[in-house]
């Protein structure tokens, strides 16, 4: 069995209602069929609209960004994984840098969210990966082990099973740096190595494994070229419908 091959749009805050529908019918328009799948995972308000407008189009899914731990209660402001759930949402990203730089969320909190969403029956996309000191300081490896650990490590394989891993960066993300295809594979080859300790070679092989941080057209090939590198987490270049979809196309 081949691991799944996925392209993910982390659109992220942008996008008012209208636009999103534009952009959305923008893909589904120059998206070709294929094995490959490709997620949209965009801010709350856009997904009802989303999931019915790819609702005949096999290879395109839709995610959310971010969900509360508890499954429901006086959380105000906060979305739960049974509503994101009850919208069509397969996938949900977990651990974004940028929800543990802005919103503190830490280890601990990822991997009751983790639990949560798993409990519900929906897909985590689980980020991982370093600021630019750690990289510079050459301990990467080691932060993006104790962060699979904390989050990951605890399940059962069955639920690890259903897990996507996304590693990104945090010096790569928007700021137009992308990793070297090298530096990417030596570190989905790491990530891989240590699934393959904790779950066994086999579902090591099987684990999808997505590389993020300024992903564009011009370099995609040859980053998801790499042996270790199962496909993307896109930020910015998924808000254009053209250049997201040239990344599809991109395996
Ligand atoms: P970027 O974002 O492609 O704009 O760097 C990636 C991400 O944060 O998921």
């Amino acid at each position: 069995m081949r691991r799944t091959q996925i392209v993910a749009g982390n659109w992220k805050m942008n996008k008012t209602y209208q636009e999103g529908r534009d952009l959305v019918k923008a893909i589904v328009e120059k998206l070709q069929p294929s094995d490959n799948k490709v997620v949209l995972c965009t801010p709350f308000i856009h997904l009802n609209s989303v999931a019915a407008s790819i609702k005949d189009i096999s290879n395109l899914h839709l995610g959310a960004q971010n969900c509360h731990q508890e499954m429901r209660g006086a959380y105000t402001g906060e979305v739960s994984a049974a509503m994101l759930q009850s919208v069509g949402a397969e996938y949900v990203i977990i651990g974004h840098s940028e929800r543990r730089k802005y919103f503190s969320e830490s280890d601990e909190l990822l991997a009751q969210k983790v639990k949560t969403v798993l409990g519900i029956g929906l897909l985590p996309i689980f980020c991982c990966g370093e600021e630019l000191a750690i990289r510079e300081e050459g301990t990467q490896n080691q932060l993006v082990k104790k962060q699979l650990e904390a989050a990951l490590f605890g399940l059962e394989e069955e639920d690890f099973a259903k897990v996507v891993i996304a590693y990104e960066p945090v010096w790569a993300i928007g700021t137009g740096k992308t990793a070297t295809p090298e530096q990417a594979q030596e570190m989905h080859a790491y990530i891989r190595a240590l699934i393959s300790e904790k779950y066994g070679e086999k579902r090591a092989d099987l684990t999808t494994i997505l590389y993020g941080g300024s992903a564009k057209p011009n370099n995609a090939k040859e980053l998801f070229s790499q042996p270790d590198v199962d496909g993307g987490l896109i930020g910015g270049a998924s808000l254009k419908a053209d250049d997201f979809v040239a990344i599809v196309n991109s395996f």
